[in-house]
This record gives structure tokens, C-alpha cells and sequence, in this order.
């Protein structure tokens, strides 16, 4: 049988790269996110086989109907789960609202913890499940404009940890990675026209310890190391992928 992973906000990004990397190591992909379009662009890079999950993970209550679609493949073993999926909004905390909060607690918490729970029985039925949190070096170190995003993966690193234990003797690994600065659709600098594009990461990398930022290779890899058997004596782990920026 095919082994499988399930990668939320695979229609871009950190997502898209990460599962490109697991169909490279023969995973089937189950590719969920919002975005149909962009969600077939990727799996057409998905040469061992894929299969869309077009889903609002902020919908908590409706995505019980997405986990019974899991089940209807039997050709393939579940055994990977990616909580990549999330939003990014800044906002001053002084001046901002609690509808920031909510939305961001919506994807990057309450809808990564329901996503999860509804997969958990495919998880467990193959017996050596691996779960990875994508978590970022905000939720340790906050910066300015972000207390919203940075306390939903403050909290999201914190539950890696409590499933870590719960989930442990049950089989199943539960890590995460905590990504620094990469560019992608997240950021609103993603979309500036190219030279001043060009000017904005390179002053960003300046601030890095290695000298630049990230790629969504740099964040896929690791995401995939922490999924895979080479990685299989750790668990409730969070490696910083991120330059550096955590220690300055
Ligand atoms: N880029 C960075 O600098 C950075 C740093 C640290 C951590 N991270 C984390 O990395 C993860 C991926 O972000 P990215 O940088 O790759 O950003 P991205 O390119 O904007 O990707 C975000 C993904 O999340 C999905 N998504 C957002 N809201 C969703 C919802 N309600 N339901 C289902 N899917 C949803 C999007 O898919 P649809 O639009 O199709 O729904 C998209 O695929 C996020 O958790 C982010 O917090 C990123």
C-alpha cells in the first residue's frame, strides 16, 4: 500500500514545497487548502499521486465531511500530517481587535487542533504516525504588530508538546518546526514589484545571522526530516529553521 501525508495549506508556499518534497520521496499527497486553482498547479507536481481537500480549516465544524473522504481511499496508508496551514495579519495590539485575534486562532490554532483530531484514526490505524506543527520563531520571540499571530503559535508549540506525550505511547511522533522570515504570499512584501522587492529581502537578510532569508526548500526539508523515520527517536521537539534570528 502507498504510504500518504496529509499537507494543510499545500496550495502555496512553505506548503506547496513541502509536499513537492514528499511526492519526490513517494508519498501519495493529500492536498489541502481553499484555493482549487492553485491546489491543481501543485498537484501536478505530485508525480506519485494526489488527491485535493478544497476546505476552510476556520469551517472547524465542517470538516469532518473532508476526514470521511480520507477514508474512502484504500489504496493508501496515512501516515504523515503537515499543520502548515495559516494566516499572518499585522496589526497594532493597542489600536487592533479582537476579530484579528479570532481569525488568526481560527486557522493557526482551532483549525490545525480539529484537522488533526479528525485524522487522527488513520494516524493511529497505521501505527507509526508523525505529526509536524509549522510553527514560527514568533511564538517564542515576538516582534512589534504581531501579538495575535505570535500567541496562536505560541500556543500552537505548546500543544506539539502536550500531544507529544498524549500521542507518544499511542505510536505516533509529534514535532515542530519554527520557521524565520521566508518569502512568500503571507507577506505583503511578496508582491512589490521586483527591484524593491529585491531591496526589502536583502536589507531582512542583513539581519540574519546567515546572511539571508529563508527558502521554502529551507522549511520543506526540515519539515520533512521531522516527519520522516530519521527522526524517529524524537518527539515534541521544535527546530528553529530560521538563520539564526532566534538567538539575536
Ligand atoms: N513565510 C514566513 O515567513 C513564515 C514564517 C514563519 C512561519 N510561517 C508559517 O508557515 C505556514 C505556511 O505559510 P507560507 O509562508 O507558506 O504562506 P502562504 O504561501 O500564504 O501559504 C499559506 C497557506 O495556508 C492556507 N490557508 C490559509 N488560510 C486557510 C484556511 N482558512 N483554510 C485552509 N487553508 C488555509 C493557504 O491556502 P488557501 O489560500 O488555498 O486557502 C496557503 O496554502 C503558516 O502556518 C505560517 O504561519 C511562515
Amino acid at each position: 500500500m502507498k504510504k500518504a501525508v496529509i499537507v494543510t495549506g499545500a496550495s502555496s508556499g512553505i506548503g506547496a514545497a513541502t509536499a513537492e518534497i514528499f511526492s519526490e520521496n513517494g508519498y501519495f499527497i493529500f492536498l489541502l487548502g481553499r484555493n482549487e486553482d492553485r491546489l491543481q498547479q501543485v498537484a501536478l507536481r505530485c508525480r506519485n499521486g494526489s488527491s485535493l481537500l478544497k476546505a476552510d480549516l476556520a469551517k472547524a465544524e465542517s470538516l469532518s465531511k473532508y476526514s470521511q473522504h480520507l477514508s474512502t481511499r484504500k489504496d493508501v496508508q496515512i501516515e504523515v500530517l503537515i499543520n502548515n496551514a495559516g494566516q499572518f495579519q499585522i496589526e497594532d495590539f493597542a489600536s487592533g481587535s479582537l476579530e484579528t485575534w479570532k481569525t488568526q486562532f481560527a486557522v493557526n490554532l482551532f483549525g490545525a487542533v480539529a484537522w488533526t483530531q479528525a485524522c487522527l484514526p488513520f494516524l493511529l490505524k497505521s501505527g507509526r504516525g508523525s505529526i509536524v506543527n509549522v510553527s514560527s520563531t514568533l511564538g517564542a520571540k515576538p516582534i512589534t504588530g504581531t501579538s495575535a499571530y505570535s500567541a496562536s503559535k505560541a500556543a500552537m508549540n505548546n500543544w506539539t508538546q502536550a500531544m507529544a506525550l498524549e500521542l507518544g505511547p499511542k505510536g505516533i511522533r509529534v514535532n515542530a518546526v519554527s520557521a524565520g522570515i521566508v518569502d512568500t504570499p503571507i507577506h505583503g512584501f511578496h508582491a512589490l514589484p521586483d527591484g524593491e522587492k529585491k531591496a526589502v529581502l536583502d536589507n531582512m537578510g542583513k539581519l540574519q545571522p546567515l546572511g539571508r532569508i529563508g527558502s521554502v526548500q529551507d522549511i520543506a526539508k526540515a519539515i520533512y526530516f521531522l516527519a520522516s523515520p530519521d527522526s524517529a527517536w524524537t518527539t515534541g521537539a521544535n527546530l528553529h529553521v530560521d538563520g539564526g534570528i532566534n538567538l539575536t
